[in-house]
C-alpha cells in the first residue's frame, strides 16, 4: 500500500512539473482522419493544453486515454476547438483545452470561455434554488401573477396556473420548441411586432408577445409530453427566459446576470460571463464559435442584410436569453459548478446518471453527473460535427475509462 502511494505521488509530481513548465503540448494526430472531409488540410495538427491532471490510478495512462479519445472525435467530426474537465465534488481532476486546426491560429487553453448554449440553464436552476432557499419564491409560486400580470393581459387564462416548478420541469404548457416556433429563435419578429424594430427584443417584450398566444398544453400535464414525445417533459427555451426575468423582477435587479453574478457566481468564484450578440465584443475571442449559417439580424431588426447566425442571424438576440442559452465559461468552471448544482432537474444538488446538452449555432456543450460522484463537462466550438454523437460515442469512451480507473484517492 505504502509503495503504491509513493509511486502515485511521484507520478503526480512529474505531471505537475510538466504542466507548469510546458505551456503547450504538440502531438501528431493519434489516429488517421476519416477520409470524408473534403476540406481536410493535412497541415492541421491536433494539439492540447493541460490545465491540470491528478488523482487517477495511472495519470499518464488517463491522459493518453482522454487526449486520444478527444483527438479521434475532433478529427473525425471536423471540430477545431474543445475542452474536457473531470471533477469530483468540485475538486478538479483533469482540465484540458484541445485544438485541431492550422498551427498559426491561437490555441484554446483549458480556461478559455465557450458559449454554453442550453447548458446555461444550470445557472438559472441554481438561481431559482437559491431564491427558494431565501423564501423569495416557492416551487408553487404562480409566475405571471408574481410578475404582476392581470388576467386581461393573457390570451390563454391557463398561463396564470404556471408555477416555478412547471417551468423548471419543462412543463409550463409551452411546446414551441418542438412545434418549431420557439420564441428564443424568433426574436427579430418579436422585436418588429413589439417595438416596430426600434430595438432588439427585450425579455419583457418576449413575455408579452408570448402572452398574446395560446398555450400548447395544460401546465403540468406530463401526459401530453409522454404521449407526444415519450418523455416526461416538453423542452422549453421560453420557460427559462421567463424564469430569468422572474429572478431579476422579484429581486429588483437591473437584469438576471447582475443578480446571478453577485449572488451565485462571485461567492463561489465561478468565472461565468455573458456571450453577447454584438460581434465587436468577440473581436479578441480565442474560442471561435463556428457555424456557416446566415440570416436577418435579431440585433438590428430593421436591417434586411443577412448576418452570421452566431451574431443574431439565427434569430436569437442572446442578450435577452442569458437564462437559457447565452452564458459562457470553460469546461473546468462547469465541473466546479456541478458541485452545487444539478446537471438536470432542480430538486436535488446532484442528478446522477443524467446529462444535459446544449446546442445552438456555433456551440455544442455537455455536462453529466455520475453515480460515483464524478462530474464530466465537455464544450465544443461548433454543433456542425459530421456524424458522431457526443454522448453515445465520445462520452461512452470516457465513461468506460472512468468505470475501470476510478480516481480513488480523492476525498481521502
Ligand atoms: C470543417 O469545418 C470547417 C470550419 O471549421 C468548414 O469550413 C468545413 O466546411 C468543414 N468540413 C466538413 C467536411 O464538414
Ligand atoms: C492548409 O493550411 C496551410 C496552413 O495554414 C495553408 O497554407 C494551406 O493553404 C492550406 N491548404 C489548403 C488546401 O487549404
Ligand atoms: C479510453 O478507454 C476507453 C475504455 O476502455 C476506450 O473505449 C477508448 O477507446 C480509450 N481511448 C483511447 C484513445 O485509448
Ligand atoms: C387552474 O388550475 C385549477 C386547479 O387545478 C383549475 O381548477 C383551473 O381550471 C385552472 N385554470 C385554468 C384557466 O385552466
Ligand atoms: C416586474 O415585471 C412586471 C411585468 O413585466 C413589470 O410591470 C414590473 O415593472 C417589473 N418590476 C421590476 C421591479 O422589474
Amino acid at each position: 500500500m505504502m509503495k503504491f502511494i509513493v509511486a502515485l505521488v511521484a507520478a503526480q509530481r512529474v505531471l505537475t512539473t510538466y504542466a507548469t513548465t510546458i505551456q503547450a503540448q504538440h502531438q501528431e494526430p493519434l489516429v488517421e482522419h476519416a477520409a470524408t472531409s473534403q476540406e481536410y488540410n493535412s497541415t492541421w495538427k491536433f494539439r492540447w493544453h493541460r490545465g491540470m491532471l491528478t488523482g487517477f490510478p495511472d495519470n499518464l495512462a488517463a491522459e493518453a486515454n482522454f487526449t486520444g479519445s478527444m483527438n479521434s472525435f475532433m478529427v473525425n467530426n471536423n471540430i477545431t476547438q474543445a475542452q474536457l474537465s473531470i471533477a469530483q465534488n468540485g475538486k478538479q481532476l483533469a482540465n484540458y483545452g484541445f485544438n485541431w486546426n492550422d498551427p498559426s491560429t491561437p490555441d484554446v487553453g483549458p480556461y478559455d470561455h465557450f458559449l454554453l448554449a442550453s447548458v446555461s440553464k444550470i445557472y438559472c436552476v441554481a438561481a431559482l434554488r437559491e431564491l427558494m432557499k431565501r423564501h423569495q419564491v416557492t416551487p408553487d409560486t404562480k409566475v405571471y401573477e408574481r410578475l404582476g400580470y392581470s388576467s386581461g393581459s393573457a390570451k390563454d387564462a391557463r398561463v396564470f396556473n404556471i408555477t416555478v416548478a412547471n417551468l423548471l420541469d419543462h412543463l409550463g404548457g409551452d411546446d414551441s420548441w418542438h412545434l418549431g416556433s420557439d420564441p428564443a429563435y424568433t426574436m427579430r419578429e418579436i422585436a418588429l411586432a413589439m417595438s416596430g424594430g426600434a430595438h432588439p427584443a427585450t425579455e419583457r417584450e418576449i413575455i408579452e408577445w408570448k402572452l398574446k398566444r395560446p398555450l400548447d398544453f395544460d401546465p403540468g400535464n406530463k401526459a401530453y409530453c409522454e404521449e407526444k414525445y415519450n418523455q416526461d417533459f416538453c423542452y422549453s427555451n421560453y420557460g427559462f427566459i421567463l424564469l430569468s426575468y422572474l429572478v431579476a423582477n422579484i429581486t429588483g435587479s437591473p437584469d438576471y446576470y447582475t443578480w446571478l453574478n453577485a449572488n451565485i457566481l462571485k461567492p463561489q468564484a465561478l468565472d461565468v460571463t455573458r456571450w453577447v450578440t454584438d460581434p465587436s465584443a468577440h473581436a479578441k475571442d480565442i474560442v471561435q464559435q463556428i457555424d456557416s449559417g446566415y440570416g436577418p439580424s435579431a440585433l438590428n431588426p430593421l436591417d434586411q442584410d443577412p448576418v452570421p447566425w452566431i451574431y443574431g442571424g439565427d434569430d436569437m438576440y442572446k442578450d435577452s436569453d442569458m437564462g437559457g442559452a447565452a452564458l459562457a465559461t470553460s469546461a473546468g468552471m462547469l465541473t466546479k459548478s456541478l458541485a452545487s448544482c444539478p446537471a438536470w432537474g432542480w430538486q436535488a444538488t446532484r442528478s446522477p446518471g443524467y446529462y444535459r446538452t446544449g446546442s445552438t449555432p456555433g456551440a455544442f456543450t455537455y455536462v453529466t453527473q455520475r453515480w460515483d460522484g464524478l462530474d464530466v463537462a465537455m464544450v465544443f466550438n461548433t454543433r456542425k460535427y459530421n456524424t458522431d454523437d457526443v454522448h453515445g460515442v465520445l462520452y461512452a469512451q470516457i465513461d468506460g475509462y472512468l468505470n475501470s480507473n476510478r480516481p480513488s484517492m480523492v476525498g481521502m
